[in-house]
């Protein structure tokens, strides 16, 4: 199993803080800091609280940016604020809930075999023979893991050429971890030639963020006790699916006449505010496994306790916090989520700059290996 997140992190040593993104569109976007002070040493953002009364701040100068707005901080009486929508925005979402309500995607129209390969790959009793039949079924999730097995991130120095080659040379929980990534794309993929037109790049974007804060999650419960790695990978990789299961209910709904073009920052905000709802449903319908939904469920509560049980959520939310902190829409929310996420994981500031640095590296990785851009 290390092997696999050994391979997607290169080395544990951290890199100098620094924007991972553009700055940001708008003053609610936690800003790259000029001149960013040395963050707090162990310990100090353990705590939290600065004199200031900002308990990000010291989170802010170990990750080179500002201290994001919160809702409300310096707005104008009645102005739409960051992480707010406005009337229209609203409307919208209460629209795409209710066509997702009426075409949800029920257990026939989901990928069974992809759920079926997540779930294996999370069983103690995997079988070689059963995950090797499970992909060899599958044309595109054979070619898609030979694809990736022979990636820069992957390959050795002889080409593998069948699916029981790779798990020779990658061993079955690599390989199983692959498959189920690939499997997992199909989550993020979309169904209709429209959709494709329309939203192509933003469907690559969730598949590269999800596999990016699998990755992340996973090296983070793997430096820690407690908490377990391969829950950590699935909780990453399914905890925001609810956004491209929205994505194509939005699409749908775009499609019909006289609906004007949507912004891409409209898309966003009104994706980020169903995707609970809708990902929470989908876990369900499709029965995965508890802790999966729950993760999905909760990945955004105010509060989430720091409960043992609660380890792998809490990795999956400061990795998913520390990807929106540059988003100027969820900055403040990812604020709250890194410093409370962090307190419960026993991390101090620098600890969290070192797994942003990881983030990265992970971003750049996936980026590689299943040749998918980060961008929208
Ligand atoms: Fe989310």
């Amino acid at each position: 199993m290390a092997g696999f997140f050994a391979r997607f992190f290169g080395g544990k040593g951290s890199r100098p803080p620094g924007p991972a993104r553009p700055p940001g569109r708008s003053s609610g976007a936690a800003r790259p800091s000029a001149g960013a002070a040395p963050p707090d040493g162990p310990g100090g953002a353990s705590a939290g609280q600065r004199p200031d009364g900002d308990p990000f701040a010291s989170f802010a100068r170990a990750l080179g940016v500002e201290s994001p707005r919160a809702p409300g901080d310096g707005e104008a009486e009645g102005a739409v604020g960051p992480g707010e929508l406005d009337a229209p925005e609203q409307a919208l979402a209460a629209r795409l809930l209710e066509h997702f309500r009426k075409n949800r995607p029920g257990p026939a129209a989901a990928p069974s075999l992809s759920l079926r390969l997540l779930n294996l790959v999370a069983s103690p009793r995997a079988e070689v023979g059963e995950m090797v039949r499970l992909i060899s079924a599958d044309p595109a999730l054979a070619a898609g893991v030979l694809t990736v097995a022979n990636s820069v991130a992957y390959r050795g120095r002889e080409e593998i050429e069948t699916v029981r080659a790779a798990v020779v040379r990658l061993g079955i929980a690599e390989v199983g971890r692959v498959a189920g990534a690939v499997g997992a794309r199909s989550l993020f993929h979309p169904r209709l030639k429209a959709e494709l037109a329309a939203h192509g790049p933003r469907y690559a974007g969730l598949f590269h963020r999800a596999l990016t804060v699998a990755s992340g999650a996973a090296a983070l419960t793997l430096q820690r006790q407690g908490g377990r790695s391969d829950r950590a990978y699935l909780g990453g990789m399914l905890f925001d699916v609810g956004k491209s299961i929205a994505l194509r209910s939005l699409a749908a709904l775009a499609a019909e006449p006289g609906t004007p073009p949507l912004d891409g920052a409209i898309v966003d905000r009104v994706l980020d505010r169903v995707h609970v709802e809708v990902g929470g449903e989908c876990h369900q319908e499709w029965n995965l496994p508890q802790y999966l939904t729950v993760i999905a469920v909760r990945h955004h509560d105010p509060v989430v306790p720091a409960d043992a049980e609660f380890a792998e959520l809490h990795a999956v939310r400061l990795c998913g916090a520390l990807l929106d902190l540059r988003e100027p829409f969820l900055a403040a929310r990812a604020a709250g989520e890194i410093v409370q996420s962090a307190r419960a994981l026993a991390l101090d500031s620098l600890a969290v700059r070192a797994v942003d640095a990881e983030l990265r590296s992970a971003a750049q990785r996936v980026a590689s290996a299943f040749g998918v851009d980060p961008g929208r």
